[in-house]
């Protein structure tokens, strides 16, 4: 048998995601007209044997309520939310519920983070986990050089793939082999989260990569059973024949801001091209208006047979999609408004929010940049004829007159 985590995080986490993530958590943000989570979740039904999903985060419960049980219903596996009164960080909020965990006595215990967008090869990392018989196995991939210190960086064995150093975040270059942050483990993995806690290994790790005032204060919030994965448990791991990699050839992003959400529902349906061609739409502007390249629209969106759409394009529920309108690489969520001939382009318009006729929406469409695409938070409101470029709008704010590269609090 065998089980799944995703960690969640909580309210104090994901602020980078703002301002949707004011409405909603970040993990319920949808990506391709589905939360976030459900795209790992979806992975996780297909693993063999499977028993049951675990949330863990620190958000409210009734965060969740609706979604869990939506969920679990959707896909026939019991998911279950389990919430930390207070951060105990990536290791120690596996190690508190471990009882829940190891109820249906897992021989194998899957751990996903909530934020990264990837094909999820579950199967095929059990295969490789299988054959190899260390504790851990970690799911990574090569990146450029330049981009890999923000990640975990790894050196393994190039023959036995053993994990032989890991280092998270190092200020000089190591490896361009990064955790992507998905792991199969053994129940094992409880026992040495164990040791640590009990030496206090953790803490002895944070003082020593803090000043003495900073870890003063942290120590103050921080409970003692705080263990971060990466830090307090994999790199002393590393060179003991207990970690391996599998490699994925396959696409890989982590999601940490609004432009990655939006690079992230591209790769989602594309991904849908492959695996679920039926989610995505087609039409030629006769019957239904014109679709270019990967585009979801939900059921009960009304599109207007004029309105061109395409690529990269969700439109949530409810949405309403006037004549002549033109959609680019952009998420529209539940009842958005778009009236006649506006544009809107690398773009994420949120709940409820209005576009009026001929007005221009648009980013200049650099995921990474902070302004590169163009966000409306809920229930904004763009007047006719208004242009908003490379601007964050946050909720119930009503424009009137134009703005370029603005945060409009
Ligand atoms: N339940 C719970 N409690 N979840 C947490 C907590 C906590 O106290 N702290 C973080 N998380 C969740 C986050 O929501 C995320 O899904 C995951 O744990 C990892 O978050 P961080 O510890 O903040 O690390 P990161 O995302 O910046 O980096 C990690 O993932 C990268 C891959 O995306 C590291 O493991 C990197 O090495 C790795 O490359
Ligand atoms: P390129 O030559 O590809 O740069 O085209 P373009 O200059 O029209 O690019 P732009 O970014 O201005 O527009 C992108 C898309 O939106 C194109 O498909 C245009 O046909 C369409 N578009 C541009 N302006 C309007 C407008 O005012 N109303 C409508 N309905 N569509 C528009």
């Amino acid at each position: 048998k065998a089980v799944a985590v995703i960690l969640m995080g909580g309210p104090t986490k994901g602020t980078r995601f703002r301002p949707l993530s004011l409405n909603v958590p970040k993990p319920l943000v949808p990506l391709a007209g589905q939360p976030m989570i459900n795209h790992p979740i979806s992975a996780c039904k297909r693993i063999p044997n499977l028993a049951r999903i675990y949330l863990i985060g620190f958000y409210e419960e009734r965060e969740f309520a609706l979604y869990v049980s939506s969920i679990s219903n959707e896909l026939r596996v019991p998911v279950r939310y389990l919430r930390e009164d207070k951060p105990l960080g990536s290791a120690g909020g596996i190690y508190k519920f471990r009882d829940h965990i190891m109820e249906e006595n897992p021989c194998h215990i899957f751990l996903l983070n909530c934020d990264v967008c990837c094909s999820f090869p579950l199967s095929e990392m059990l295969d490789a986990h299988r054959r190899h018989g260390g504790m851990g196995t970690i799911l990574v991939i090569k990146v450029s050089a330049e981009t890999a210190n923000q990640f975990g960086e790894l050196v393994a064995d190039p023959v036995t793939n053993e994990v032989l150093h890991y280092t998270e975040r190092p200020e000089t270059f190591v490896n361009d082999l990064i955790n992507c942050g998905v792991y199969v483990f053994t129940p094992q993995i409880f026992t040495i989260i164990q040791e640590v806690v009990l030496q206090g290994n953790n803490t002895v790790n944070l003082r020593r990569e803090t000043s003495l005032e900073a870890f003063q204060s942290v120590a103050k919030v921080l409970p003692p059973e705080f263990v971060r994965l990466d830090q307090d448990i994999l790199t002393p791991l590393a060179g003991k024949k207990k970690l391996y990699t599998y490699e994925t050839v396959d696409f890989w992003e982590q999601i940490k801001t609004p432009g990655m959400s939006l690079r992230c529902s591209e790769l989602y349906l594309s991904q849908f091209r492959r695996t679920a061609p039926h989610l995505l739409a087609t039409g030629d502007g006769t019957r239904s208006p014109s679709i270019t390249g990967d585009v979801f629209i939900h059921p009960s969106a009304k599109v207007h047979v004029t309105a061109k759409i395409g690529p990269n394009v969700s439109v949530s529920a409810n949405a309403r999609i006037g004549a002549g309108v033109r959609l680019i690489s952009c998420i529209i969520l539940d009842d958005v408004d778009i009236k006649e001939n506006a544009v809107v382009i690398n773009c994420i318009v949120g709940w409820k929010s209005s576009i009026g006729r001929w007005a221009r929406v648009q980013g200049e469409g650099d995921y990474n940049a902070k302004l590169g695409i163009t966000i409306l938070g809920e229930a904004v409101a763009v007047e006719d004829e208004v242009v908003v470029i490379n601007s964050i709008i946050l909720p119930n704010k009503t424009l009137s007159i134009s703005v370029q590269e603005e945060i409009i609090l």
